[in-house]
């Protein structure tokens, strides 16, 4: 994929899963890279693998901690210029809705939202300095149709696709494009949570719900972490110069609207 000379991108939650799978693939378009989550030790390793490791840096933050976030923005403005944001991070609390504790709400909304804020403010001047920015927000078909026992984060979730289709709107004049992905089953740690987590609640074997989930897209299938990270990698090239504020779901199919 085609990226302007220079390009750097600011990618979280990339230590494992789909934010590592987007590193690499973004690493290996010669795109210099600044790798966020809470583990150093992961940071590094992932760092160590990508192509060119001497190009890339690290820094460990924990999206739930203003102060972390601060200090972020602090080493953005010092290693900069970012012409791309990729935002992605932990999901939130899964659960049921009702008996969420308002905690919980506020870890969400802290991680997915005032974070990302806090970063934008550093990062959009940079994007419009260079003429262009992308901003892909990593989310969840859940924006489309909730999805059962994931109430908070149905609900964060919302909030994060109506925030990023106004920013498209407002950023939009800037040449910069905000784009959500939304990941269907996608195999990573998360999703081996998940069944784990819907194996003890609904008494099934971890075999059975990953045949009931399977069951349940088209393509008979889990995603592999890259091939969400190839869409990902489109929003952030020159290729997708045109696409602002879309919602491109990469999950097999199983999300029934149109
Ligand atoms: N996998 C799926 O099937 C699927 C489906 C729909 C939506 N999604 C969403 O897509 C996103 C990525 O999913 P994934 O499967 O790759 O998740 P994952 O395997 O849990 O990885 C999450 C990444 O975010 C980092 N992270 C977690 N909490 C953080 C925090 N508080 N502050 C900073 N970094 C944090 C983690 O690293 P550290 O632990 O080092 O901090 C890790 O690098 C998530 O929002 C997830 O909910 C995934």
């Amino acid at each position: 994929m085609k990226f302007p000379p220079d390009t750097k991108a600011l990618v979280c939650g990339a230590s494992q899963g789909i934010g590592e799978a987007i590193a690499h693939l973004l690493a290996e378009n010669g795109v210099s890279l600044t790798l966020v989550s809470r583990t150093p030790s992961k940071l590094e390793k992932v760092k160590s693998e990508l192509k060119s490791p001497e190009d890339h840096q690290i820094f460990a933050a924990d999206f739930t901690k203003p102060d972390d976030v601060k200090a972020l923005a602090d080493f953005i403005k010092d290693s900069g210029p970012y012409q791309v944001f990729v935002n992605n991070s932990g999901g939130p609390a899964a659960g049921k809705l009702f008996d969420a504790e308002d905690q919980s709400f506020k870890d969400g909304l802290q991680a997915h939202i005032l974070s990302s804020q806090t970063l934008l403010k550093e990062l959009v001047p940079m994007m419009e300095k260079s003429g262009w920015g992308r901003i892909i927000n990593v989310i969840s078909t859940s924006v489309r149709i909730p999805i059962p026992n994931l109430g908070v984060s149905n609900t964060i979730r919302g909030a994060v696709a109506s925030w990023s289709k106004t920013l498209s709107l407002e950023l939009g004049p800037k040449n910069i494009t905000v784009n959500n992905v939304l990941p269907g089953y996608t195999k990573t740690p998360r999703l081996e949570k998940l069944i784990q987590s819907a194996s003890d609640r609904l008494s099934k074997s971890t075999d059975e719900v990953d045949k009931m989930w399977k069951a349940k897209v088209p393509m008979a299938r889990f995603g592999e972490a890259k091939e969400v990270a190839s869409a990902v990698c489109f929003l952030a090239s020159e290729h997708a110069s045109y696409i602002n504020g879309v919602n491109l779901q990469v999950d097999g199919g199983r999300t029934g609207s149109i």
